[in-house]
C-alpha cells in the first residue's frame, strides 16, 4: 500500500468516524472555535445592532447642556440631609475640580500657570444656568475641560453641582462630613431621593431627541 492510499484511507475513516447516526453523541471537532466563529471584516464591527438598539449597561443622557438644563433635575435639591450632601460635594469638588477651578470656583486653581484659565464659575452667566448644565459639563467635559462621566458617579456629579451652586451664593463652607476622608456611603434619605442609584436623571415627560452614551 502506497503512502497515498494510506492518506486516502485515513481520510475516509476519519470522515466516516465524524458521521454518526447517534444524535446524542458529541462529534469530534478540531478547533471548534475556529469552525464556529462568525467571520467579520477587518476593522469592521463585531456585531451590527439594529437601529435604535441600546447597550444594556448604557446610561443615556441628553446630548447638549441646553437639553440637560430642560430635562434633568438635581435629585438632592431640597432633600433632607442637604448639609451632608454639600459637604460631600465639597470634598469631591476639591478632589476633582479645585486644581483648575480654584477652591472657590473663581478659575484660579494651581494649574492655571500651565493650562488654559477656566472661567469664574461664580459669575452671573453661570448663576443663571440650571443644575443640568453643570451635570452635563462634568459628565462630558468641554473644549479643554476633561470629561468625568467615567470617574464620578451620577450621584456624585449632582453633589458637586450642589456645591458649585453653594459657591455661587457665596455661602460659608459646609461643616465637614462626620467620617472625614471616607468615601460617602449612600444614606436612607439619599436612596429615597434617587430611586435608581445608577441613573440620577429625573424622569422625562417627553422623549429627548438626541442622546449621548456613557458606560
Ligand atoms: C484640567 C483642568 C480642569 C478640571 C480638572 C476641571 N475643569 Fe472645568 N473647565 C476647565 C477649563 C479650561 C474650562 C473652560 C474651557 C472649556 O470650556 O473647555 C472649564 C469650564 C468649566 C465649566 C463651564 C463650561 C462652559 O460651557 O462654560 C464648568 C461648569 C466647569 N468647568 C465645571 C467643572 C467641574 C465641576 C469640575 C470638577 C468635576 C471641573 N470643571 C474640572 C478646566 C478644568
Amino acid at each position: 500500500m502506497g503512502i497515498k492510499s494510506v492518506i486516502v484511507a485515513g481520510g475516509v475513516i476519519g470522515f466516516l468516524a465524524a458521521c454518526t447516526d447517534n444524535p446524542n453523541e458529541t462529534k469530534l471537532q478540531y478547533f471548534p472555535d475556529m469552525a464556529d466563529s462568525p467571520a467579520f471584516k477587518t476593522q469592521g464591527n463585531y456585531i451590527n445592532p439594529p437601529e435604535g438598539s441600546i447597550a444594556r449597561t448604557a446610561i443615556l443622557y441628553p446630548d447638549t447642556p441646553e437639553e440637560s438644563e430642560k430635562v434633568l433635575q438635581n435629585p438632592f435639591r431640597g432633600q433632607p440631609g442637604e448639609e451632608k450632601h454639600l459637604a460631600e460635594g465639597k470634598h469631591l469638588f476639591e478632589t476633582f475640580c479645585t486644581v483648575c477651578h480654584g477652591a472657590a470656583g473663581k478659575g484660579d486653581g494651581s494649574i492655571v500657570d500651565k493650562f488654559a484659565r477656566p472661567p469664574d464659575l461664580t459669575q452671573d452667566l453661570y448663576k443663571k444656568k440650571q443644575d443640568g448644565f453643570f451635570f452635563h459639563r462634568i459628565t462630558f467635559g468641554s473644549a479643554l475641560m476633561p470629561s468625568y462621566g467615567h470617574a464620578i458617579s451620577a450621584n456624585e456629579r449632582w453633589k458637586i453641582t450642589s456645591y458649585v451652586r453653594h459657591l455661587q451664593n457665596g455661602e460659608p463652607p459646609p461643616a465637614p462630613p462626620a467620617e472625614q476622608g471616607q468615601q460617602a456611603e449612600p444614606t436612607k434619605d439619599e436612596s429615597k431621593a434617587v430611586p435608581d442609584a445608577l441613573n440620577a436623571a429625573a424622569p422625562r415627560s417627553e422623549p429627548v431627541p438626541q442622546k449621548q452614551e456613557v458606560r
